[in-house]
């Protein structure tokens, strides 16, 4: 009995776990964090992108996507997940989620130009991006039927 409860322990968690990565490949979403991350690193490789801008702080406020299999309270978890293509787009879509969709430049709408301001610089949703990331990302939206963006999207910062 006792053996039997442990395993079902097991399979509820292990079930838990799973359910926590959404399968984004191929999905609007994807493409936008393929176009944050060519912005952020001038690479079209999300690896990259993640070991330049996704530390385990980063990953854990995202609600710790978690491979199948994998505990999300282990480090190990977090480089598993920063090699793997969808885990690296659920967690920079479950960090930029954090601001209760925070429309950065306020037009209005929520989209891949607020989530590269919150990728980059937080709630605060920073100030300019910089010429050669909006010059990237335009590049890559333009071919991607996503919204351009200028360097000086300001509105306002979050509520302090
Ligand atoms: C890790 O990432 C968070 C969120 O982007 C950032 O606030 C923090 O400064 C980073 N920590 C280190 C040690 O780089």
């Amino acid at each position: 009995m006792k053996t039997f409860f442990v395993w079902v322990t097991f399979f509820v968690l292990y079930i838990h776990y799973s359910e926590q990565l959404q399968n984004l490949l191929n999905t609007d979403l994807h493409t936008c964090i393929k176009c944050l991350c060519h912005a952020r690193t001038g690479c079209y490789r999300r690896t990259n992108c993640a070991d330049y801008s996704i530390n385990e702080t980063y990953w854990r406020r995202a609600g710790y996507p978690t491979l199948p299999g994998d505990n999300p309270n282990s480090g190990q978890s977090y480089r598993n997940c920063m090699r793997d293509e969808n885990c690296i787009v659920n967690t920079i879509v479950g960090y930029t989620n954090n601001f209760n969709n925070l429309d950065c430049n306020c037009d209005g709408v929520y989209d891949c130009r607020d989530m590269l301001k919150l990728h980059l610089y937080g709630e605060q949703c920073g100030d300019k991006v910089d010429d050669d990331r909006v010059r990237r990302f335009n590049n890559c939206a333009s071919q991607n039927r996503l919204a351009s963006m200028s360097s000086n999207e300001l509105c306002r910062v979050a509520a302090q």
